[in-house]
């Protein structure tokens, strides 16, 4: 019974050794879930008090949209939606339980002011969605948030292979609550995905330098064309986003959004790409890219592309998206 490892669903070495890990990183206690939906459910489930309200992105991950609109609405929470490019201290209403933000947003790659947010206090607690950033590109606890929620089946684990996620705080009492709530929901992840996830740590660095590179290549050949639209990458110096994203972020990552204009070209182009793997995922080793409008849930143009720079040679990328931009006419 005094053991930790008394029955695995409680606790289990190997995520331990992981979230140890991660702390590192974070500078804060972590607690490891079954994928990134997993950890955003403990904050919306466990942290969020039935009763309160809550302020999100209208523009964040659609999954998050999703839940934050059915369980804390049935738990009488209010939910109000603000877009990323517009969420100021002014719209969150004083006494707000709980401020979601996400920055750099999924897919319109908007950003907000985390520091400026967190410190008007008007929301009682303060939670980032940092999976377009990862800890090595942004790190909302330093910037006065009180959680850092990260899926880690993207670039935390970097192979397309595995589901994780995870929250991070400085705070013991929100760190228990999460814990808790993952002992008795159950979201636990498994071990043997916690030890793949951990191993790829050790490139993480490596991988993500690499595809922050090739993502700002590929945004700059983007922007130079005639016939893209719309490109948003936070690190070009003429995005609307970039000097507030210069200030927060220590890199701009990996993700690249751009418009092609039609379903048909856009299609076209994912076909014709023979380095990019067509995915709704991101944050692997692989380039990959998919129409986001096909799931009908994110307000983008239908022919808006939001691609994933992976680790291939940069050379061979730019000449396989100038070769299937061609290739449309
Ligand atoms: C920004 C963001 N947050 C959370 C999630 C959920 O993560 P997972 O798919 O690991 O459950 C995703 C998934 O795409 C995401 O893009």
């Amino acid at each position: 019974m005094d053991s930790p490892y008394v029955y695995t669903r409680y606790g289990n070495p190997t995520w331990e050794r992981y979230e140890r890990a991660l702390g590192e990183l974070e500078d804060a206690e972590v607690v490891l879930f079954a994928s990134g939906m997993a950890a955003v459910a403990a904050v919306l489930l466990a942290v969020l008090e039935p009763g309160s309200s809550a302020v999100l992105p209208s523009d964040c991950y659609l999954g998050v949209r999703a839940l934050a609109e059915q369980q804390p609405a049935q738990r009488g929470v209010a939910v109000s939606l603000v877009p990323t490019a517009r969420m100021d201290p002014s719209s969150v209403p004083e006494g707000t339980g709980l401020l979601w933000l996400e920055s750099p947003s999924n897919p319109g790659l908007d950003v907000c002011d985390i520091a400026a947010l967190a410190e008007s206090g008007n929301a009682r607690i303060v939670a980032v969605d940092n999976t377009f950033a990862t800890p090595l590109g942004q790190r909302p606890l330093d910037l006065g948030a009180d959680l850092s929620v990260t899926s880690a089946t993207k670039h935390l684990s970097g192979h397309a292979d595995v589901m994780m996620g995870f929250v991070a705080t400085r705070d013991h009492g929100l760190a228990k609550s999460v814990r808790d709530w993952r002992r008795t929901a159950g979201s636990i992840p498994g071990p043997f995905e916690a030890w793949l996830a951990h191993r790829s740590l050790a490139t993480l660095e490596l991988r993500l330098s690499r595809g922050c590179e090739n993502a700002a290549a590929i945004a700059a050949l983007l922007l130079a064309r005639g016939d893209v639209s719309g490109v948003r990458y936070p690190g070009l110096p003429s995005d609307p986003a970039h000097e507030l994203a210069a200030r927060q972020m220590s890199r701009f990552g990996t993700i690249v959004s751009f418009d092609l204009g039609s379903r048909e070209r856009a299609d076209a182009f994912l076909a014709a790409a023979e380095l990019i793997t067509e995915a709704t995922s991101f944050g692997g080793v692989h380039t990959s890219a998919e129409r986001r409008a096909r799931w009908g849930q994110d307000e983008v143009p239908e022919g808006f592309i939001r691609l994933s720079a992976g680790c291939e040679d940069a050379g061979d990328l730019l000449t396989d998206i100038e070769r299937a931009l061609a290739a449309l006419g």
